[in-house]
């Protein structure tokens, strides 16, 4: 599938929906996602946090888990896109590179919008080089 500016703009709307839907009372910063798979299918997620903080879901987690739920397989995911409101483009946590890295694809793409057309993207080996991977495993 082919990445192009097109593909990223829908993603782009897809994750401003989706952190509109944010449930995040105490850090009052919202996240959205979205991830496409090789098929063409768009899944979305939104940072939901609780009162006992540590349960916070990640936006990016959230919507590589639907994908996943949905019948995605490792590898199928070719593009995600994260949104959060402002002027900066917030690269994703630790946490969500590691996820990251394991389900999509090698070759994907992982962009970042806050508002207006700016953006950052990055290879998977520029967000986690040196990754810990399912083959780490076998010793
Ligand atoms: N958050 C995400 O959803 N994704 C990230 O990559 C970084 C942080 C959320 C978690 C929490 O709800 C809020 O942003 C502030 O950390």
């Amino acid at each position: 599938m082919q990445i192009d500016t097109a593909l990223v703009d829908r993603l782009r709307q897809r994750a401003v929906e989706a952190a509109s839907r944010s449930y995040s009372p105490y850090s009052r910063f919202p996240v959205g996602a979205a991830v496409v798979s090789r098929g063409g299918e768009i899944y979305v997620g939104c940072n939901v946090e609780n009162a006992s903080f540590g349960l916070t879901q990640c936006a990016e987690r959230a919507a590589l888990t639907a994908a996943i739920a949905a019948g995605e397989r490792p590898g199928d995911l070719v593009c995600l896109v994260i949104y959060i409101p402002g002027e900066a483009r917030h690269p994703p946590c630790g946490a969500c590179r590691q996820v990251m890295r394991e389900l999509m694809s090698p070759e994907s793409r992982v962009y970042s919008f806050g508002d207006g057309d700016a953006y950052r993207v990055w290879s998977a080996n520029e967000y986690l080089p040196d990754p810990f991977t399912p083959e780490s495993l076998l010793g």
